[in-house]
């Protein structure tokens, strides 16, 4: 898989793709991350990529001719399967939108600022609106790295072992059921008798059983979704 970030912020990427799984699987030649500055698509001298918005208001709005540029650049080099912008109104991120999109083999993402973009842009050239959660971030560079994290993990050979992305809470509609590790007693609290058990099929029972416990305590909706 092959990611474009376009961003005015570039250096905020440093960090949350240099660690871990994303920063592994991009050490195995899994998925390749290229970073984009905004500002090197700008027209005028002050290398500015935003505006004042039509008809007056608050705030800067950014501005279609840099983005149209640099994605028509990306575009003239290779095909791409969707065209992403991170922004609060777009369709909330969940596991199956992650699933998806890590079966994909080139995205590009455009993380936005201020105001937001000129509608143009998501009329004629985004293919794809997401939003990381209810809640309004300085701009889309975080949303993109999360949305990145979420789906890199998915791309098989990227986990070590195959089967942990797919006992990852939310696969299966449910939350993940709770795991313990040593000691079986930690100054008397202790882990659940059947984990010590050996019995195979009778803890493959119980993590289904806590599983579903757990997703009507704290997630009953994701229940009914699954109907
Ligand atoms: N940009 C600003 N807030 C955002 C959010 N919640 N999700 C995605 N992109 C954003």
């Amino acid at each position: 898989m092959r990611i474009d970030i376009i961003t005015i912020f570039p250096g905020i990427f440093n960090g949350p793709l240099d660690f871990s799984i994303i920063k592994r699987s991009m050490d195995k030649g899994i998925v390749e991350i290229h970073l984009h500055d905004l500002r090197e698509f700008a027209r005028n001298k002050y290398r500015s990529v935003d505006d004042y918005p039509f008809g007056g208001g608050a705030g800067m709005v950014m501005m279609i001719e840099p983005i149209a540029e640099c994605i028509t650049w990306l575009k003239e080099q290779r095909e791409y399967d969707e065209v992403i912008f991170l922004t609060p109104d777009g369709q909330l991120l969940n596991q199956n939108i992650a699933n998806e999109l890590s079966l994909k083999g080139n995205l590009i993402l455009l993380c936005g600022h201020y105001k937001g973009i000129d509608e143009r842009a998501r009329e004629h050239i985004i293919t794809r609106e997401l939003s990381i959660g209810d809640y309004v971030l300085s701009g889309g560079e975080l949303a993109a790295a999360i949305l990145i994290d979420s789906l890199v993990r998915l791309i098989p050979g990227v986990l070590g072992d195959e089967t942990s992305a797919l006992s990852d809470s939310f696969q299966d509609g449910l939350l993940s059921p709770p795991v313990y590790t040593r000691p079986a007693d930690f100054k008397g609290w202790k882990v659940p008798e059947i984990l010590l058990s050996g019995h195979e099929a009778k803890i493959r029972e119980w993590r289904l059983q806590q599983a579903i416990e757990r997703t009507k305590k704290r997630r009953p909706e994701l229940l009914d979704e699954n109907e």
